[in-house]
């Protein structure tokens, strides 16, 4: 077993990443911005699983919050064998009703980041031949939506590019693209869920496991449940932007919860 270091880990999908890979037997280090909910997770985690547990308060929207988990990755006497990068929020509102800076937070947590921390923990793993990195990305990458899309469109077409080019090298990469997905998400962007029909929930657990059964079959692009691996089917054949006007109605309808 190895240590996996998992970003956004006190909350939903990233909390659901470290109480399985904790069952699973891996130590963990948790990163995310809250210091008192991270210690919590922290400690229950070792509690009920019996693993070593390390927390790293960072906002990845900073520099120093990026830095400060670059330097964590890049400690070879405390190697890191599985990288989750799960951080991330949603913006809500359409483009020009979000503030620029936000977009520009989003841009460095769900961009910068990913290819910072990945970048600091893949020589380190293919020097050992051995390492797994899952990029949480999301089906909004295969649907044309402002910065969210855009941002989780990138992390995909980076993913699936660096897995091509360390193929062979024992290390694994893999873009994970949920659907709408039970956590703290919508209700942090303030985002109205009427509209999401009861269909169209996954839960965190589920989304987790089909990642690495994925991640273990050597996948590098994961869609969890068959709906949305149709949904994607479909985006996929549409002409671009073919599901933008969709999209774009749905979070006029946000706006207006
Ligand atoms: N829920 C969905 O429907 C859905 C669907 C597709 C993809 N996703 C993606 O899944 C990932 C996880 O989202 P979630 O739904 O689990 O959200 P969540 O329940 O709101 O959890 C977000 C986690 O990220 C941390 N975080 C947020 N901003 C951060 C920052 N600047 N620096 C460090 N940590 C930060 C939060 O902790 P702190 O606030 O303490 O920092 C929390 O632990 C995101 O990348 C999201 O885009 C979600």
């Amino acid at each position: 077993m190895t240590t996996a270091l998992i970003t956004g880990a006190t909350a939903g999908i990233g909390a659901a990443f470290a109480r399985r890979l904790a069952g699973d037997g891996h130590d963990l280090v948790l990163v995310a911005r809250d210091t008192e909910r991270l210690t919590a997770a922290a400690a229950a985690l070792a509690d009920r699983f019996g693993v070593r547990t390390e927390v790293l308060t960072a906002d990845l929207a900073t520099e120093a919050g990026i830095g400060a988990v670059e330097e964590r990755l890049w400690d070879g006497e405390r190697p890191i064998g599985i990288l989750v990068n799960n951080a991330g929020f949603g913006n809500k509102g359409a483009y020009l009703s979000v503030p620029l800076e936000q977009e520009l937070d989003m841009v460095k947590v769900h961009i910068e980041a990913v290819l910072r921390l990945t970048t600091a923990a893949v020589p380190g793993m293919r020097e050992r031949g051995f390492g797994g990195v899952v990029n949480v990305a999301s089906v909004a990458a295969f649907v044309p939506r402002g910065t969210y899309g855009a941002s989780k469109a990138w992390m995909v077409n980076f993913t699936l590019g660096a897995a091509r080019d360390l193929a062979g090298s024992g290390v694994r990469l893999l873009a994970l693209c949920p659907g709408f997905t039970r956590t703290e998400f919508h209700q942090r962007a303030g985002m109205g869920t009427r509209n999401i029909p009861a269909w169209g929930w996954l839960s965190a657990e589920r989304v987790v496991d089909e990642a690495l059964r994925d991640l273990a079959r050597g996948r590098s692009l994961s869609v969890p449940s068959r709906r949305y691996k149709l949904v994607v089917a479909i985006a996929r054949l549409l002409p671009a932007g073919g599901l933008g006007g969709l999209s774009s109605k749905a979070a006029r309808t946000y706006r207006a919860d």
